[in-house]
Order: C-alpha cells, then sequence, then structure tokens
C-alpha cells in the first residue's frame, strides 16, 4: 500500500461528514469527481412529426411570427419531451429497484424472521443485504430537500469538488450529462464552484464551510449509468485498486521462512485495497457505522483516508477492537476500471479495448486531466490512437 497519489491528508473527516448525512438519508456512489456516456439527446422523432404537420396544416408561405411560433413551440416540446426522458429513465430505475429489493428482502425475512434449522448441505446462505434506516430529514433539512429531488430510487452520485479542481468538474458533468445520468450532486467547497454549478445547471449542495480542504483530485470519466451495474446486496460496494483477479477479488499469498524448517510456509490471504475514490454504500447501520469510524479516527490522526477506510472495513474484531461487520462486495474490475488496469492491460489488448467500461478512474496517475481528457477522446469521440502517447505509470 504504496503513499501515492489520491492521498489528500488534509481533508480529514470532513468529506466523510459529508457522506454520512447523505447516507443518513439515502444510498448513494460516491466519487470525488468523473464524466461521459452516449446517451446524445437527438431531437426526439415525434417534434418532428409534430413539426411536420403543423406546417402541412399552416399557410405554405411561412410569416416572420408564424416561423417564432414554430420556434417556440419546438423549444417547449423539447423541454417536454426531456422532462418526459427524465421520468420514463426514472421509472425504469425504480421498477428494477423494485425488483431487485424485492429479492432482498425475501432473504432478509428468511434470515430475520423466525428461528430455523439450517437447511441442508450447499444450500446454508446467510445475509449480506442488511434492511436500510430510517430517513431522518431532521439532521439536514437544507440537503434533505435537495436530495428529494435530485435522488432516483432514494439513490444518487455525490461528487465533492472546490476551485482547484474546476476543469476535471467540468470534464465530469458534460460526460455524466451525456451518459444519461440525472441522480447526481455536487458538494461545493467554496463559493466560486457552487456559482459554476448553477450557471452549468449542475445540482449543487453548497456545504456550510468548516474543515478546510485543499484538493479533490479523486477522478473519474463516467462512460455508463453506474446504477445499472450495482448488485445492491452489500453495504459497500467498492472499486478496487487490482489490476487482475487476484489482487482485485483476493488470494493466498505464501510467506516462506525457511527456518522454520517443516512450517516454512505460512498462507496468508491478500487482496488490494478499495478504492475510497468511487464507493456505493447502502444506507445501512453497518454503512453508516463504516463512515462515522473512518470521520473519526481522520478527526484525531494524520492519516491516509483510502487506508483508514480499508481497515475498519476489513480488520476483524481481535483482543480490544470490535471490528465492523459490513457485507462488501468488489466491484467488476473491468467495469468499474482504475487507470492502471486502463494503461497497463486493456489498450494493450485488442479484445479488452473494445470494452466498454462503466467508468474509469484516473486514480494511479498524476496527471489526471490530460488523461481525463484522452479517455473522452477515446471512448466518447472514437479516437483510436488517444491513448497512446501516454506511458504506463507516471514517470516521476
Ligand atoms: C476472472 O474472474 C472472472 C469472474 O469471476 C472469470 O469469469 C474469469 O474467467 C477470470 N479470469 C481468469 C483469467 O481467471
Amino acid at each position: 500500500m504504496a503513499g501515492r497519489r489520491d492521498k489528500v491528508q488534509s481533508i480529514r473527516g470532513s468529506r466523510i461528514v459529508v457522506a454520512i448525512v447523505i447516507g443518513v438519508l439515502v444510498g448513494c456512489v460516491f466519487a470525488f469527481l468523473f464524466p461521459h456516456g452516449f446517451f446524445s439527446s437527438n431531437p426526439p422523432i415525434q417534434n418532428r412529426r409534430t413539426i411536420k404537420s403543423n406546417y402541412q396544416s399552416g399557410s405554405s408561405c411561412e410569416s416572420p411570427e408564424r416561423v417564432n411560433m414554430l420556434k417556440s413551440d419546438i423549444a417547449s416540446l423539447t423541454d417536454r419531451n426531456v422532462e418526459l426522458k427524465k421520468q420514463v429513465r426514472k421509472l425504469t430505475e425504480k421498477l428494477r429497484l423494485a425488483e431487485q429489493g424485492k429479492d432482498h428482502a425475501q432473504k432478509q425475512v428468511m434470515v430475520l424472521g423466525d428461528q430455523h434449522k439450517v437447511g441442508p448441505m450447499g444450500t446454508v446462505k446467510g445475509l449480506r443485504t442488511n434492511p436500510t434506516v430510517i430517513p431522518d430529514e431532521s439532521v439536514n433539512p437544507r440537503l434533505a430537500k435537495i436530495l428529494e429531488e435530485v435522488a432516483v430510487g432514494k439513490e444518487l452520485i455525490v461528487a465533492l469538488a472546490n476551485s482547484n479542481v474546476k476543469s476535471m468538474l467540468e470534464v465530469w458533468f458534460t460526460n455524466i450529462k451525456k451518459a444519461g445520468i440525472i441522480n447526481y450532486l455536487v458538494v461545493a467547497l467554496d463559493d466560486p464552484i457552487a456559482e459554476f454549478c448553477k450557471t452549468n445547471d449542475v445540482p449543487v449542495y453548497k456545504r456550510d464551510p468548516d474543515v478546510g480542504i485543499d484538493s479533490i483530485a479523486r477522478t473519474g470519466v463516467y462512460l455508463r449509468n453506474p446504477f445499472d451495474y450495482l448488485y445492491r446486496d452489500s453495504d459497500v460496494e467498492s472499486m478496487t485498486d487490482g489490476h487482475n483477479n487476484m489482487t482485485a477479488y483476493g488470494y493466498n499469498d505464501v510467506f516462506d521462512e525457511p527456518s522454520m524448517g517443516w512450517a516454512r510456509y505460512a498462507h496468508t490471504m491478500r487482496i488490494w485495497v478499495y478504492n475510497s475514490g468511487f464507493f456505493y454504500i447502502r444506507p445501512t447501520i453497518p454503512s453508516i457505522e463504516l463512515l462515522d469510524r473512518v470521520a473519526d479516527r481522520l478527526s484525531k490522526e494524520k492519516a491516509w483516508d483510502q487506508a483508514v477506510f480499508n481497515e475498519e472495513l476489513f480488520f476483524p474484531s481481535h483482543p480490544g477492537y470490535t471490528g465492523l461487520h459490513a457485507s462488501k462486495r468488489t466491484m467488476d474490475y473491468y467495469l468499474f476500471m482504475n487507470s492502471k488496469v486502463l494503461f497497463k492491460t486493456v489498450r494493450r489488448d485488442d479484445k479488452l479495448k473494445k470494452l466498454k467500461p462503466v467508468i474509469i478512474h484516473v486514480n494511479y496517475h498524476p496527471d489526471k486531466l490530460p488523461r481525463m481528457q484522452a479517455i473522452v477522446e477515446y471512448h466518447v469521440n472514437g479516437k483510436q490512437d488517444a491513448l497512446d502517447a501516454f506511458p504506463d505509470g507516471s514517470e516521476w
């Protein structure tokens, strides 16, 4: 766990505090910046038809007033269409969530209901999907109101930003809009960024000023809607820093101590850390406890937030310590791709190159903005050689 890249120690717990409050209210993806998608808003066909029939029923030679009227008709129809599209998306999302929720609820009843016998061998299943908490709007009524407007199925993407990352934020929301994602929120850490969001019609919450934050550099490009690729069966669903099946999903790492003779091999279990720059949490007690623990530790010690996040999530209870009992799931590292996977493996592999990830998170490279822009060029604008100029890693 080298102390590289995303390390932003001065952030302390403040980011996590926002996360806790939001966690108390809804489930969400936390991303500390991102972009894109392929859902371009074509002028809806229905509009064209309406326009055509208007034209046919009107006089053949249009007066300027008539033309203006038609123009304003088009504008209002386009608005209505955008609104309809949003509603359809919301409904589709709700339906999918309802189906997933039904399945989880059945398992909860099975496990939490009456005491029962264990069942035949090979069929025993514990509970990963914890019940959700009751939202408490009184924690922060101003934020609760915003969340109610923005969230879809009580879920949203949250990104924190200040003026230092303005250009990355712009790449982020431009692409998130293109990806057809509507439930996202920027937590603005200073006034200029709040203004910038408002000007660009980006939902924003201006956090009350407290702890100073120097920079946020958690940077991803959104290519599809992440909510379509979540399992929602665990308290925490996170991107990994791993780069293959072993490092991402866990493996047996043998430690060799020859002086022990017969017992020279000690088996250890390893997994590359979760990337705290992009994770999804369900609004459950263990999720909120995780954030609470992380915030508490970061307020007391100078530590790397990502390291603390992982330690709290994974270390078991032991003498003098009670571990967290949160269920976790590692996201597919080809769908939720870190920049090492992209630049070391994927761009060199003809088959993998054709994958369309959900997001690409530029966590392994300090030259974040140019790499993000190149990713947009490659995946969004189809420029085949856009990634070629970059070295695999940073060259110090
Ligand atoms: C990696 O894991 C995935 C999913 O578990 C599996 O489908 C794939 O075959 C594995 N790849 C290798 C190289 O083992």
